[in-house]
């Protein structure tokens, strides 16, 4: 057990030696974590993990955590907590189009969950799951400050409001002709500047 569970360590250490930002995102990181005071650049985590996640395919897996704890100088466990908490950071794979729904409220009292189950008996999915394709990842939120206009459902940068059906089946398949990356992914991180 012991030598499994170290052979996994050294596994994760090899995984973590292959992740590194590029020099575009580095000198971006650099720039974010230079808005703070000295000793305090763990303020600079969320805007950190979007870059990363932009970085690295749409997604914080454990090495990646384990990174940006090490450029900001914190534990693992701190970047983990934050990651987990906000809906916007992705702790597993996803497809190129994340659908996240918001439940809280306004849109529920708006029927999100008829949306929401709309959108899965459409996709053949779950909440939480990528569909085989690996197009479309269908996900919840809580509030999106988009209550007036309930309900609504946002993807990558671009808020889709007053949902129906049918706004939903124009939405699903302009995204499929596109065929590109809406997920957080595709929001140039460099604009944070
Ligand atoms: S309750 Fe859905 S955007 Fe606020």
């Amino acid at each position: 057990m012991g030598a499994q569970v170290h052979g996994t360590q050294e596994f994760n250490k090899a995984k973590r030696a292959e992740i590194k930002f590029s020099d575009e995102a580095m000198n971006t990181v650099n720039i974010i974590i230079s808005r703070y005071p000295q000793g305090k650049q763990k303020s600079a985590l969320l805007p950190v993990l979007h870059v990363a996640q932009a970085e690295f395919g749409g997604w914080l897996s454990p090495e990646v955590m384990d990174y940006v704890a090490e450029i900001l100088k914190i534990k693992p466990i701190e970047v983990f907590e934050v990651a987990s908490f906000y809906t916007m950071y992705n702790l597993k794979p996803v497809g190129k189009c994340v659908l996240e729904v918001c439940q809280t409220s306004s849109c529920w009292l708006n029927g999100a969950e008829d949306i929401v189950k709309y959108i899965e008996k459409k996709l053949n999915i779950k909440v939480g799951e990528t569909t085989k394709d690996g197009m479309f990842t269908l996900k919840v939120a809580e509030c999106l400050g988009s209550c007036g206009t309930a309900p609504m459902l946002q993807c990558g940068a671009s808020f889709h409001e007053n949902l129906t059906y049918q706004k939903v089946d124009t939405i699903i398949d302009e995204y499929k002709t596109s065929n590109k990356l809406r997920s957080y992914t595709d929001l140039d991180y460099k604009n944070t500047l």
